[in-house]
């Protein structure tokens, strides 16, 4: 076991956002993961949760996180259940709170996917188990966890790795941000205007980059932030529950990742993206499948990072 698990810092707490996780905390899951990935490896089991049951609730779809934390409840030797919301009462007025009370009388630990990041606070506040965020409009924290784990196995660490966000300044962005200026990385984020990222989330994403001597740039010039990048990230131009808006479309267009973008990078820079990826609109199809797209890496790291939250949280 390593040294995270025993310590038990993270034990029977809740992961809604990334502001729940200071870098002690990420330190202990990247290296609990790190753990978990190289025992799958060697095929040696590891049951540490044999008994303990891990309920997912989920109001959108799902294809990574819904699989990561099921197997990965599965690989750990416990189980897990499934809740679409739509087949649930939530669909007929029961509240978020009670069926979080409920389901916390069911199971050891809920991972919640929330169209609206207040209704996954509401449900938290209603459940007497820890509760994990699948993904809100506002972060997706296990996701910028496992990223951050793709990264550091990659290049070795990531103290003063650059990173570039370029697209919609999104969950997914908000996440990234919080965890990588955390953990000391150079962050820039380009971005059209109207769509920057939140500005809470900017004020405490740059506290976090004086904090870890990291540093965090905002543009809307995605060659400034591409220059020089190890990694160059982005994600769809529509999240999931946005209504269809050919405004941001348009916006958005000139921040596709090209081979012309990527060209500027550091010589050994790599493309990420959480996924689904959409070839010709986000990115070209060339970057996503080219030699330097390490976006199949992330997915996996899903699983690995998943089991580190379930085995630090209810260990
Ligand atoms: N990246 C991600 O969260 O993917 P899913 O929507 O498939 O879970
Ligand atoms: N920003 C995307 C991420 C999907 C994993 C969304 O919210 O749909």
């Amino acid at each position: 076991m390593p040294p995270a698990v025993a310590a038990g810092r993270l034990r029977g707490r809740s992961v809604l956002s990334d502001l729940d996780l200071d870098p002690a905390d990420v330190t202990d899951l990247l290296e609990t993961a790190a753990w978990l990935k190289a025992l799958r490896a060697r095929h040696i089991a590891h049951p540490y949760l044999a008994s303990k049951t891990l309920g997912l609730i989920f109001q959108h779809p799902s294809t990574r996180t819904r699989n990561a934390f099921q197997a990965g409840m599965e690989q750990l030797g416990g189980h897990a259940t499934f809740l679409g919301a739509s087949e649930s009462q939530l669909t007929r007025g029961e509240t978020l709170t009670d069926t979080a009370a409920i389901m916390s009388r069911y199971v050891d630990a809920i991972a919640a996917r929330f169209a609206r990041h207040a209704d996954l606070e509401t449900f938290a506040a209603g459940a007497s188990i820890p509760v994990y965020n699948a993904l809100s409009e506002r972060y997706h924290p296990i996701e910028a966890l496992s990223d951050l784990l793709t990264l550091r196995e990659r290049f070795g660490g990531l103290r003063g790795l650059k990173l570039a966000y370029v697209g919609d300044g999104n969950n997914v962005c908000h996440s990234l941000m919080l965890e990588a200026t955390a953990m000391g990385l150079a962050v820039a984020v380009a971005t059209p205007a109207a769509y920057r990222p939140a500005t809470d989330v900017v004020a405490e994403a740059e506290r976090r980059a004086v904090l870890s001597g990291g540093s965090l740039l905002l543009t809307n010039d995605p060659a400034a932030a591409t220059t020089d990048a190890d990694a160059v990230y982005t994600d769809t131009h529509e999240s999931m529950g946005e209504p269809e808006n050919a405004a941001k479309r348009a916006a958005l267009a000139p921040f596709r990742v090209t081979s012309a973008l990527m060209a500027l990078t550091a010589p050994d820079g790599v493309f990420m993206h959480c996924l689904p990826m959409h070839r010709g609109e986000e990115v070209d199809a060339e970057v996503a499948d080219g030699p330097r797209s390490i976006v199949f890496d992330q997915a996996e790291h899903r699983l690995h990072m998943h089991k580190a939250v379930l085995l630090l949280t209810l260990g």
